[in-house]
């Protein structure tokens, strides 16, 4: 029975790393994306640790309206990815 509940606990510990690491690569796959549709990632790259939180929701909701192919739970992803880029991070900063 310990055994169980000790491979249990392992299994879900990976599970939750393992969706974290999917959550910053998907965050990253989609500004490289779909940011790059209509300018060049430089642009958003020359706001990185400009930017706080609430102005990069304010940004990406800005592009959006524009025509930006990102759903909500997406654009929540976008959001905590590039509010916690440090400035010059590659891939958005070439
Ligand atoms: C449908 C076209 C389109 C897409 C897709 C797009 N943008 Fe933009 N973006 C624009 C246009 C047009 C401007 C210049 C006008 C303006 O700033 O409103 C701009 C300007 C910007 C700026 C500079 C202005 C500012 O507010 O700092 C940033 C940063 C930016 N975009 C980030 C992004 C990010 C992040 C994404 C992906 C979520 C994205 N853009 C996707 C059209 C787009």
């Amino acid at each position: 029975m310990k055994r169980l509940v000790c491979i249990v606990v392992v299994f879900y510990a990976a599970l939750v790393l393992a969706s974290f690491s999917l959550a910053g690569a998907e965050g990253k796959d989609l500004v490289t994306e779909r940011c790059s549709a209509c300018h060049s990632t430089e642009r958003v790259c020359r706001n990185l640790g400009q930017k706080d939180k609430a102005a990069w929701a304010a940004t990406v909701g800005r592009m959006v309206s524009k025509g930006a192919a990102l759903d909500a739970n997406q654009q929540t992803l976008v959001i905590d990815y590039l509010s916690t880029l440090a400035p010059g991070s590659a891939p958005v900063c070439k």
